[in-house]
């Protein structure tokens, strides 16, 4: 990519970008939250065009107007939010949009398909079932699918844009062998995260974007964190959690016997309890889809436990609406930024007010104040360095890091006695972690109760004063903060330990 600038309305997204990718090369993009990763990439794939500059494949020039040129020049890409039919099996999903066909009239050869997508899989040992139904498998799995739906349209090129955001730490593991023998095959990775140890362990060169602009280019031999940490955002960064010990209080919430069933009827929170206290941060560590998610939502009245009780500040809140909870002091971060905790479609300043709108300062009786919102509004955009041209821009035009900073400012502003946080920092840079941490810890201080959640092992042995092992609904563990390793809890996430 060469001089690669594109505009959106009052940003700079890409400013006169150069960027070259090898094949037989992973390539690591890093930058702040709102840098231009994204967008760069969005541009290489065909989705957007650039306003200045050009792309070269193979030395020539090449013009893409849709992600379709780019598939046929090689180019491949693996979105952080997968776009799979959750009904359609495997194969249906790979072949969906470029459907093999036989015959004069051509009716779709699936067995052919059916054969291809085994031996992609054997080849790049990718271990999938073709028939296998997408809804029945875990994220791990269904970011695979992604890769062979790349892999059969004959890309050379792949984009990864956060593809371990979501990832277990086996599921990690298990990603980077697969890179690894995508690189030895010969193709050229480009692959985005945030996670400084990731890049430093997988890269074999790293591009640092900073304001749309590459502001360097390091080997990891030759890198450490603390500098990429300071490349990415411009001032050295504490990647050490500051703390005291916790000074716990009364108890704010109490869990009893909770029994929560999934979708589907399953068993999901099995006769789970536990409290945490004012002034106490308590990390819920395991493997996701052990029941956490369950749990959160019957904590915060998004779903209805089948039994047992929750308490708040002693009085009984088992059965309340989410209304109830947010009126209540309860802050919730959710765990899926784009599905349940905001409304693309909405403006900034109305998302930073979506479980407050209804109650004063920001209305008066039926009469919204948005002139007070919109203060409101631009007073966490600064607090929170929300990156946005204004509180009056969609959020869906917000980098996904942004979007997660403008959940976490919207709840943690509130006046708060309980934080729920599932995931707090997904997506978000380093920079912004070492705020978003600082403030969990100074809730705590000014007495908040606090329950994170999180699959990020890193995070839970941070921020925890105490630490609750969730596997297969229930609590197979408790370990003070300051004790716990993670190999220890590694081992009690992987049920392998009581
Ligand atoms: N469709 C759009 N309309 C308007 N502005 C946009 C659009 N897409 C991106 N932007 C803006 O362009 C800038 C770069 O965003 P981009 O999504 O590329 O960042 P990123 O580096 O991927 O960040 P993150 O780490 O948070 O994912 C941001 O300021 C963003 O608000
Ligand atoms: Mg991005």
């Amino acid at each position: 990519m060469r001089n690669v600038t594109k505009r959106f309305p009052g940003v700079v997204a890409n400013d006169s970008v150069d960027l070259t990718i090898e094949s037989g090369e992973i390539l690591g993009l890093l930058g702040e939250n709102g840098a231009g990763k994204t967008t760069l990439m969005n541009i290489l794939y065909g989705l957007y065009s650039a306003d200045e500059g050009e792309i070269l494949v193979d030395g020539a020039v090449t013009k893409f107007d849709d992600p379709g040129d780019a598939i046929a020049a090689g180019i491949g890409m693996v979105h952080q939010h997968f776009m799979l039919v959750p009904v359609f099996d495997v194969t249906e999903n790979v072949v969906l949009g470029v459907e093999p066909t036989v015959g004069p009239v051509g009716t779709i050869d699936m067995t052919e398909a059916r054969r291809e997508v085994q031996e992609i899989s054997t080849q790049y040992r990718l271990e999938i079932d073709p028939s296998a139904t997408v809804e029945d498998l875990p994220v791990g799995i269904q970011q695979r699918i992604e890769i062979i739906k790349v892999l059969f349209r004959d890309a050379e090129i792949i984009v990864f844009d956060e593809p371990t955001a979501v990832l277990t730490p086996q599921e990690v593991e298990d990603f980077f062998g697969i890179i690894n023998g995508l690189k030895e095959s010969g193709k050229g990775i480009i692959f985005i995260t945030h996670k400084l140890g990731e890049i430093l362990e997988i890269a074999d060169r790293i591009a640092v974007l900073r304001r749309g602009k590459v502001v360097g280019e390091v080997v990891p031999a030759e890198a450490t964190e603390e500098q990429l940490a300071e490349m990415m955002v411009g001032r050295p960064v504490d990647l050490v959690v500051e703390k005291e010990d916790a000074d716990p209080g009364e108890v704010v919430l109490s869990v009893t016997d909770l029994l929560v069933r999934d979708d589907r009827q399953h068993t999901a929170v099995d006769r789970v309890s536990f409290e945490v206290r004012s002034g106490e941060i308590v990390g819920v560590a395991g493997v996701q889809g052990n029941g956490q998610t369950e749990l959160v939502e019957a904590l915060t009245g998004l779903t209805v436990p089948l039994s047992g009780m929750i308490h708040l500040g002693g009085e009984n809140v088992t059965l309340v609406s989410p209304r109830f909870m947010h009126r209540n002091s309860v802050a919730h971060v959710p765990e899926d930024r784009q599905r349940s905790g905001l409304i693309l479609d909405f403006d900034v300043a109305e998302n930073l007010v979506l479980n407050s709108y209804y109650d004063e300062p920001y209305s008066h009786g039926i009469r919204m104040d948005w002139d007070y919102a919109h203060q409101h509004a631009d007073q966490l955009i600064d607090q929170y360095d929300i990156r946005t041209p204004s509180s009056t821009v969609k959020v869906s035009s917000l980098s996904g890091g942004n979007q997660q900073k403008l959940i976490v400012a919207r709840e943690f502003s509130r006046d708060t006695k309980l934080i729920i946080a599932s995931q707090p920092t997904r997506g978000i840079d380093v920079g912004s972690i070492e705020y978003v941490h600082a403030r969990i810890v100074a809730e705590r201080d000014a007495g908040a109760a606090v329950l994170i959640v999180s699959s990020e092992l890193d995070e839970i042995l941070a921020l925890s004063d105490r630490i609750l092992v969730m596997y297969r609904g229930r609590i197979v563990a408790e370990v003070t903060g300051g004790e716990a390793t993670a190999t220890e809890l590694g081992l009690y996430m992987a049920g392998l330990s009581t």
